[in-house]
């Protein structure tokens, strides 16, 4: 499981306290209440499940169980960048699953992970409707076609590329906001 980062403890608990303020405490109000949750903090994280569980007085278990059903809610935040693999029939005859093999090796992380700096997140997906360019991969909504594993290692060398400027230019701000 991530680490929560400084502050988001108290931002789940604040989050999940509001919404549960605003809605009836009744166990048929827990798929809306997931959503709003959801809205508001991107993604759906074990405490604020465990508080929703509280709040509505179900079992934990079972707020779990619903989350994990339904493909709308995430249990992992959304990375900075997010690489969605297509395992569509057509990207699959091709190697679409060599092709999330290679993104999970040189991530290291699995298919439905966010890494654990939150830069990149990796999902499969069904079909695009691109599949004249097999095997396809939308790298931050841009939709790659014909990913090879070299292909691979371009994309992640670009988007850590990406990550290195983002960083530069955030640092240089600072420097200037502190002048
Ligand atoms: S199956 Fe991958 S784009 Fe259609």
């Amino acid at each position: 499981m991530l680490q929560l980062l400084e502050g988001e403890k108290e931002l789940i608990l604040a989050c999940v306290d509001e919404v549960l303020k605003n809605n009836s405490k009744n166990r048929e109000d827990l798929i809306p209440v997931l959503q709003k949750v959801q809205a508001k903090l991107g993604y759906l994280p074990a405490l604020a499940m465990g508080k929703i569980a509280e709040g509505l007085q179900v079992p934990a278990a079972d707020v779990y169980g619903l989350a994990t059903f339904y493909n709308q809610f995430r249990l992992n935040p959304p990375g900075k960048h997010q690489v969605k693999v297509c395992l569509g029939t057509a990207c699959y005859m091709v190697g679409g699953d060599i092709t999330l093999e290679s993104f999970e090796r040189r991530m290291e992380i699995k298919e439905g992970e966010t890494s654990p700096d939150r830069l990149y997140n990796l999902e499969r997906v069904a079909c695009v409707g691109c599949c004249s360019m097999a095997p396809v991969v939308v790298v931050d909504d841009v939709v790659e076609g014909k990913v090879t594993p070299t292909r691979v290692d371009g994309i992640m060398l670009a988007l850590n590329e990406e990550v290195k400027k983002d960083e530069k230019e955030q640092k240089a701000e600072r420097k200037e906001g502190e002048a």
